[in-house]
């Protein structure tokens, strides 16, 4: 085996194209998870991620389950050496507000670097940066320096419950491996490598407020009866107090993990500008929680948020009307030790209890994930950070970040191994939002980056 990989980089180098134009018809399948519209082009997606697994050189099995299929892929032929199980997503999110994209969101279009359209960099094109190194090396070498696992779900985007079923009941027999790696997250800042350590954990509810039983004139009715919308707004008003960024929801802080010194400090020494974010986003200043910065915030403070308002008149013009019902769609992201479903329980007493009782209140969780914190060290992690560097030419990070993945709670709770989240995306790609991108140099370094990655993991475990 080669000590710096050149022959397989050198292999890259030609195919490389090739692999951007397979990645390009993998973003052409509209595999939405959250619409069952899709429900063919989410299937057709996995068998299309299938094929090209077995292409690869992978044994591949479709898993069925009562939602999406999974897909499992091995290659088991390095004796004695360690396994890693590769994790990704081949789901995607919806493409709303359409008018927003410069091109079709699936007809996959290059801007310079950058690759735009749905699904690129959460999480298709991250997937194939795993699958075009097995490729790579297996084609050049007839061999890998490690065994692999992949497994990769179909809804990650609407909370992962298949996999979630079939990792507890494989219970590592299957799925036995020495590390996780997972790319579906983001690098720090362009040229900063990066490894995850904390993921933030969720919990979503929906408030549906009922009043009258049809929807009313608001001047004949209007001063009549309470106006559902008018209640919404009051009981979501209730729930961040809107000077210290505070959420109001008793209970809701007491099982949070506090940041360690440590963590603050180095937090602080990431070279964040708060200004230029704030104008990247287009606003005056920033606001949250007192007393922390925007990164204690977004990557270690739990919050609760509006995802979507509904109810009454949403057309253009004006209707003059009272809306019978009104709806809200509440996200609240969650920290170590907080547990999804208490919090969904006290948000539910809650909202409850501050509800007028001359309407009626349906509340409903629609998906939940386990905040994690992984310890990051032995020798694999120590083999990726060595790789990251190689390939980018800095030493990686470790960071915090918002978002969730549902599944990696359970890998880090049933498989009791460490999980690498080396992610290749930027801070800007734009992920569920219009215009997501891609850069095509992220691309080949992440599949450059996953092949040092193997190669040295197989080095350190003797070759
Ligand atoms: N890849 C993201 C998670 C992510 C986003 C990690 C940004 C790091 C930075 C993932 O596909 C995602 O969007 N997860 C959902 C999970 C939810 C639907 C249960 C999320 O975080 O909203
Ligand atoms: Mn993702
Ligand atoms: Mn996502």
């Amino acid at each position: 085996m080669s000590r710096d990989s050149k022959d397989v980089l050198e292999r890259i180098e030609k195919e490389k194209e090739g692999y951007l134009e397979e990645l390009k018809d993998f973003v052409r399948i509209p595999s939405v998870s959250t619409d069952p519209r899709y429900k063919d082009d989410v299937l057709r997606c996995s068998e299309f991620l299938a094929e090209k697994m077995k292409t690869a050189g992978l044994e591949v099995e479709t898993l069925e389950t009562e939602g999406n299929p999974l897909i499992y892929a091995e290659w088991s032929g390095a004796a004695g050496r360690p396994t890693l199980l590769f994790y990704g997503h081949y789901d995607v999110q919806p493409v709303d507000p359409i008018e927003e994209w410069r091109h079709e969101p699936f007809e996959p279009t290059e801007e310079g670097d950058l690759l735009v359209g749905r699904g690129t960099t959460d999480d298709k094109g991250q997937v194939f940066t795993h699958v075009k190194a097995v490729q790579a090396i297996l084609e050049e070498r007839g061999e890998l320096p490690v065994n692999v696992k992949f497994l990769v779900e179909g809804e990650e985007e609407v909370g992962g419950e298949s996999i979630e079923k079939f990792v507890r009941e494989d219970a590592g027999r299957r799925l036995g491996c020495d590390a996780v790696i997972v790319s579906d997250t983001s690098m720090f800042a362009p040229g900063q490598p990066s490894l995850l350590y904390g993921l933030k954990g969720l919990a979503y509810m929906e408030v549906v407020v009922m009043g009258p039983n049809r929807d009313l004139h608001s001047g004949s009715f209007g001063g009549a009866v309470r106006n559902p919308a008018n209640a919404l707004c009051e009981i979501v008003s209730k729930l961040v107090d809107p000077e210290s960024g505070r959420i109001l929801i008793p209970g809701f802080y007491d099982d949070v993990r506090p940041m360690e010194d440590w963590e603050r400090q180095e937090f602080g020494k990431l070279p964040f500008d708060e200004e230029a974010y704030a104008a990247d986003l287009g606003v005056e200043k920033l606001h949250g929680e007192e007393g922390y910065t925007t990164l204690e915030r977004t990557w270690a403070r739990p919050t609760c948020d509006v995802n979507g308002l509904y109810g009454g008149y949403q057309g253009d013009g004006a209707k003059t009307v009272l809306p019978a019902r009104a709806g809200a769609k509440i996200s609240m992201r969650l920290v170590p030790e907080q547990e999804p479903r208490k919090i969904g329980r006290l948000f539910r007493e809650y909202v409850e209890e501050i509800a007028p009782d001359d309407v009626r209140v349906e509340i409903s969780e629609l998906h939940g994930a386990q905040p994690v914190l992984i310890d990051v060290k032995g020798p694999i992690a120590e083999a990726a950070k060595a790789a990251q560097e190689e390939i980018w030419g800095a030493h990686p990070v470790l960071i915090r970040e918002g978002g969730s993945i549902p599944i990696v709670a359970t890998f880090a709770e049933v498989l009791e191994v460490p999980i690498l989240l080396v992610g290749f995306g930027l801070p800007d790609d734009g992920l569920h939002s219009p215009n997501e991108k891609f850069n095509i140099s992220h691309f080949y370094n992440g599949i450059r980056t996953i092949v040092r990655i193997l190669d040295r993991v197989g080095e350190a475990a003797g070759s």
